[in-house]
């Protein structure tokens, strides 16, 4: 297939029509049925007949709009496999799961379109509450037409900070005890459950700053580039990029201390 040449505004466009139909999806699954409930890498790591359905739908939709593209989702993996030049869509079909499960209201579709290994646009809309965070590059980040650009705080023991922790025990050991000396220097800590609106919430300004150890591409993908197109600084520790070994968002005028606390702290050693 030749790949479709679109600017990233109209790859926005594609991806928040299919999000949207996704995230109608996911509540009405929540609503009637959740289904099957099965655990993946370990017993706390769940994952339900929604999560598989929805990203079953996105990809059948993408298949279907752009022939041609890829699709790497969390639970099938690379679905499909991009043309040379094509774009990569990025999907985390429902991300908090475990919020999910337990009726809590604080879950979302997460869809991202990359180019080049650049992620170019991205939408990430809580299913629950039908809210919706979305960014291209070079164009800003946006909620409800209202431009995002973070929170203005400027010392880190004002800082609302929010993180997460994986599925696997003994890495949770590690961040748990970063937890615990990290509380002293802040305003306090949140666990909401869900890394993509963990980064709308920080792009909005709603959490002053964000960082976890251990994410996968399709938990970051859509929301980093919102955080970082609200003007954010996102990235790993002593210069690298954010990835699985961990990722910060945070102001700028808050991100180097941020940092240096979590390098003091060891936040991403351990398992
Ligand atoms: C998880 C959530 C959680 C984060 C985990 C993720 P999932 O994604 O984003 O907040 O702490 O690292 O794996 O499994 O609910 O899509
Ligand atoms: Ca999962
Ligand atoms: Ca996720
Ligand atoms: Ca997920």
């Amino acid at each position: 297939e030749i790949p479709v040449v679109s600017t990233p505004g109209e790859l926005l466009s594609v991806a928040v029509r299919i999000a949207r139909e996704a995230a109608v999806t996911a509540r009405r699954m929540r609503d009637e049925a959740i289904g099957d409930v099965q655990t993946k890498s370990t017993d706390t790591d769940v994952v339900t007949a929604a999560d598989k359905a929805v990203e079953r739908q996105v990809v059948e939709a993408l298949k279907a709009e752009r022939p041609g593209d890829g699709v790497l989702g969390e639970e099938y993996g690379d679905s499909l496999d991009p043309a040379p030049g094509a774009v990569r869509w990025i999907l985390d079909p429902i991300d908090g799961t475990v919020n999910y499960l337990y009726g809590l209201p604080q879950y979302a579709v997460s869809l991202a379109a990359e180019r080049d290994g650049e992620v170019v646009a991205g939408v990430v809309v809580n299913a629950a509450t039908g809210d919706e965070w979305t960014a291209t590059v070079g164009g800003g980040a946006w909620r409800a037409g209202r431009r995002l650009s973070g929170s203005e705080r400027t010392t880190l023991d004002q800082c609302l900070v929010a993180t997460g922790f994986g599925y696997d025990a003994r890495r949770r050991a590690h961040q748990g005890a970063v937890m615990a000396r990290l509380i002293t220097r802040v305003r306090d800590i949140r666990r909401l459950g869900a890394a993509s609106l963990d980064l709308c919430l920080t792009a909005e300004g709603s959490l002053d700053a964000y960082f976890e150890k251990g994410l996968n591409l399709w938990d970051h993908a859509a929301g980093g580039l919102i955080a970082a197109e609200a003007g954010l600084i996102v990235a790993g520790l002593s210069g690298e990029p954010a990835g699985n070994r961990m990722l910060v968002a945070a102001p700028p005028a808050i991100f180097p201390v941020l940092h240096d606390a979590l390098v003091e702290l060891d936040a991403a050693g351990g398992p």
